[in-house]
């Protein structure tokens, strides 16, 4: 089969830069993104784009209209391509068996009776969403169930490890490709095809191939041995502050081991995100069913160091207040779960924010991407005792870190963005009420020199900061 046409299932996250990249690297084959929320596609079909990654923009600019279409009507987009990608959102079931747990596959399935109901000849349907293990074969039992007589499917896993912010970076330069399959000759072939189209921008030394479920496995492997990393540095991070070392140069002399690597130690207020949490409570859930006690014991393990991390954090906060921020003024800055991103699922900005409204402090936010209207929105989700239109009262949002800091008893830096290493500190202190507190989540300013300007200082990871 030569491949003409792909089309991607699910506009988000994945689906979108994912897209983008693939009608850069192939001029020749058209490519479509299709959603059924048509807000989303009209933004793709924007100026402003319904997710901010730095270079999408460009990239979505030179292909879009050419090579690049976005577009309500699926049937359409599947009933014309060769090759699907699905990379619909796999959120944590809310409900019924696994609740809090498991994942809810509804999108996937919906995915996967489209296709079947818009399919007039052959495809290769790739698995991109995170999926449980086996979740490529309930996609197999359902083409199957519905398909056209004449027609047939290879399903393929080939799950996406772009992480966000910089999403178009890993996708043209991926440390590696992982491509999931079965072993008869149509799925071999299928796997090729696939495996050419990334070969136009990667090297053939970086396209693994294993049969489907270790492809499965092993994008939940490597999110939870990465957020597993996290937790252990965080961990060490609560020991170096009862002992005055300090963890970024503790990291820096773990790193420098090549067995351990220096990336993913770096420690802060705890990790967030749409992956790492969600993928780790799925594992859970899989040791689970499959009667592994201590295994699911073992990821559990990871998530209880977050939260720890995230409220120690918290504590650290009131602590300094003598345990009441009440009537107190406090600036946020950052409220995305990193820097260069405008998402703010699972942001550890969310459990201070929430914990200090809950206290009755009155919070000055900025962040430099994430939208007001998105800030009021999560902040407003009933978890704290205030009911949603005091919460609203209590919230502020503003254009820059300046105005949002001014008038203020104390700043939280909850994400990292590069700007906040680069502020006039000494104008934020003049503007400030005294005495003023900084407390730094990321672990990225210069504490002296926060110090010395007369700042009280507290950060993840380090002893007292003495003027
Ligand atoms: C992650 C995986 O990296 C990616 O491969 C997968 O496809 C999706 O999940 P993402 O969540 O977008 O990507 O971002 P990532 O850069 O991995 O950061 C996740 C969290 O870890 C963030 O909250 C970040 O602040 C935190 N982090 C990361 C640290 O606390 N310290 C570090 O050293 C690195």
């Amino acid at each position: 089969m030569v491949i003409r046409k792909i089309c991607c299932i699910g506009g988000g996250y994945v689906g979108g830069p994912t897209a983008s990249v693939l009608a850069l690297k192939c001029p020749d084959i058209e490519v479509t993104v299709c959603d059924t929320n048509a807000k989303k596609i009209s933004e793709w079909n924007s100026d402003k784009l319904p997710i901010f990654e730095p270079d999408l923009e460009d990239i979505v600019k030179l292909c879009r209209g050419k090579n690049l279409f976005f577009t309500t009507n699926c049937e359409r987009a599947i009933s014309e391509a060769d090759l699907i990608f699905i990379s619909v959102n796999t959120p944590i079931k809310t409900f019924g068996h696994g609740k809090g747990k498991a994942l809810d596959l509804q999108h996937v399935e919906d995915a996967a009776r489209m296709i079947a109901a818009s399919s007039k000849r052959n495809k290769i349907v790739v698995e991109k969403s995170t999926v449980p293990v086996r979740a490529a074969e309930s996609i197999s039992h359902i083409l199957k169930a519905n398909q056209i007589d004449g027609i047939s499917y290879q399903v393929l896993s080939n799950p996406e490890f772009l992480a966000e912010g910089s999403a178009i970076n890993d996708l043209l330069y991926p440390d590696r490709v992982l491509i999931g399959g079965g072993d008869d000759s149509d799925s071999v072939d299928a796997m090729n095809e696939l495996s050419s189209i990334y070969k136009r921008w990667v090297s053939k030394e970086k396209i693994i191939t294993t049969d489907t479920w270790s492809s499965e496995l092993s994008k939940l492997g490597a999110n939870a041995i990465l957020a597993q990393r996290l937790s252990s540095i965080n961990a060490l991070s609560a020991l170096c502050e009862v002992t005055g070392a300090d963890v970024n140069q503790v990291a820096t002399a773990l790193g420098a081991d090549s067995r351990i690597s220096p990336n993913f130690l770096h420690a802060n207020i705890g990790f967030g995100g749409r992956c790492f949490q969600k993928d780790i409570l799925n594992l859970i859930y899989i040791c689970e069913c499959l009667n592994l006690p201590e295994v699911a014991h073992y990821w559990q393990n990871v998530l209880d160091m977050n939260e720890y991390q995230k409220n120690r954090f918290a504590r650290k906060i009131m602590r300094s207040f003598y345990n009441t921020v009440h009537g107190k003024r406090i600036a946020l800055l950052g409220f995305a779960f990193k820097k260069n991103t405008c998402d703010v699922k699972e942001s550890p900005a969310i459990y201070i924010a929430k914990m200090l409204l809950d206290e009755g402090a009155a919070l000055q936010i900025y962040d430099p991407k994430v939208e007001e209207s998105q800030i009021l929105k999560v902040l407003s989700k009933p978890v704290t005792s205030n009911d949603s239109e005091i919460v609203q009262q209590a919230i502020t949002v503003f254009s820059d870190a300046y105005a949002a800091t001014k008038d203020t008893h104390a700043i939280v830096v909850c994400t990292g963005w590069d700007e906040f290493t680069s502020l006039d500190y000494k104008k934020i202190y003049e503007s400030m009420l005294k005495p003023a507190y900084v407390f730094d989540g990321t672990n990225v300013l210069d504490l002296r020199e926060l110090a010395k300007i007369g700042f009280h200082v507290e950060s993840i990871g380090k002893g007292p900061i003495v003027r």
